[in-house]
């Protein structure tokens, strides 16, 4: 099993397989322009595995893919199905911002793919042009629908931006419902890459929003998760809320970046790389830094927007 100093287990490991975006969001890499391609030395799926079984025989039980956007990896497919069949009862998920899931949402099933969570911020395709710099709705629509199905598990991700999507909170509720999926309203997490001009939703602006259209009631804060429950009538939905309160005290998760760096918090800038120890194929090197890692995190993040201190770290590369 593996525990931090604080005496929190950690069983959730999150892998961003590459940082490469084929959106610009204006809350995560507006400024990058789209024909940039980073420089960074990825580790090989088959290095990432090494780490991967290390980790899994060490006590990690949900692995959860993101990115950048992953389905830009080529043979993403290959590699869950790797991770699959060295533990069949893995919990894996995927984060995506749905554009390819049509021509993936096939392969990704058959590869062991269960659960998968997609960005959708607004359901009006000029203004999600807007803060994806790229026409992109329709595609992402069609994604879901081809990963509904095949029966996939889906919960959709909306950040709530002032003057954005406000107005639309009700009808993007109403959207995951007709579907039968989960949707979650994010605070905007303010960070050094984001566009300086976006002002977040907190959580009881979102709340205050849905109420003028629905009853609403607390359920439950979800076990190891920032996430908190709630029903609009009989609808359950989520927020996720760092601005309104602290899920430090229950964090189980780490995460490792495509070019190799484990990271014990998304808001430390501590880290350390196990690319030469999987290289090298030295997997004792590698548990030792893995190790370390968790004796870095911190028993609470860094991050504080009243103290204005905004993440230096960019979520595409951490995944979020
Ligand atoms: P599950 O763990 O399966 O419920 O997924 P998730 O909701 O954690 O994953 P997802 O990738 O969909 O992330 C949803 C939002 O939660 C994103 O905005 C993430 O940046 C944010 N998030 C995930 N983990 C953390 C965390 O440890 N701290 C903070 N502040 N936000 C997080
Ligand atoms: N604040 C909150 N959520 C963010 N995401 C990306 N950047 C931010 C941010 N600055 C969300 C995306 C995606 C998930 C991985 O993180 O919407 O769903
Ligand atoms: Fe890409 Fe996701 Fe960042 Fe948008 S939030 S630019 S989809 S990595």
């Amino acid at each position: 099993m593996l525990m931090d100093q604080f005496g929190r287990k950690i069983d959730y490991l999150r892998i961003s397989v590459t940082q490469r975006c084929n959106f610009r969001c204006l809350y995560c890499m507006p400024k990058i322009p789209f024909d940039y391609v980073p420089k960074e030395e990825l580790l090989s799926f088959e290095e990432m595995f090494c780490f991967i079984k290390l980790a899994i025989d060490e006590g990690i039980s949900k692995i959860r893919i993101t990115g950048g956007e992953p389905l830009l990896r080529k043979e993403l497919s290959v590699f869950i199905k790797m991770i699959k069949d060295y533990k069949k009862d893995i919990d894996l998920a995927m984060t995506t911002n749905g554009f390819l899931l049509k021509d993936y949402a096939k392969e990704l099933k058959d590869a062991g793919l269960e659960r998968i969570n997609v960005s959708l911020d607004t359901l009006d395709s000029k203004k999600a042009k807007i803060l994806a710099q790229k026409d992109v709705l329709s595609s992402v629509l069609s994604g879901i629908e081809e990963a509904l199905k095949y029966d996939f598990k889906i919960k959709l991700n909306t950040v709530a931006l002032k003057t954005f999507n406000e107005n639309e909170l009700s009808s993007l509720l109403e959207f995951a419902k007709s579907k039968n999926i989960q949707i979650r309203f994010i605070e905007f997490m303010e960070n050094h890459h984001a566009y300086g001009q976006l002002k977040g939703l907190k959580r009881d602006e979102i709340l205050q929003i849905l109420s003028q259209k629905y009853q609403i009631f607390l359920l439950e804060k979800a076990e190891k998760s920032p996430v908190t429950l709630y029903t609009a009538n009989d609808y359950k939905f989520g927020i996720i809320d760092p601005h309104s309160h602290e899920f430090c005290d229950t964090c189980n998760r780490i995460r490792l970046s495509a070019n190799g760096l484990l990271i014990p918090c998304l808001y430390h800038d501590e880290a350390l790389s196990i690319k030469e120890a999987v290289r090298k194929k030295d997997m004792q090197k590698a548990f030792q830094i893995l190790k370390q890692v968790l004796q870095n995190k911190p028993e609470k993040n860094r991050w504080s927007v009243t103290d204005n201190q905004i993440s230096s770290r960019a979520f595409y590369q951490t995944g979020g």
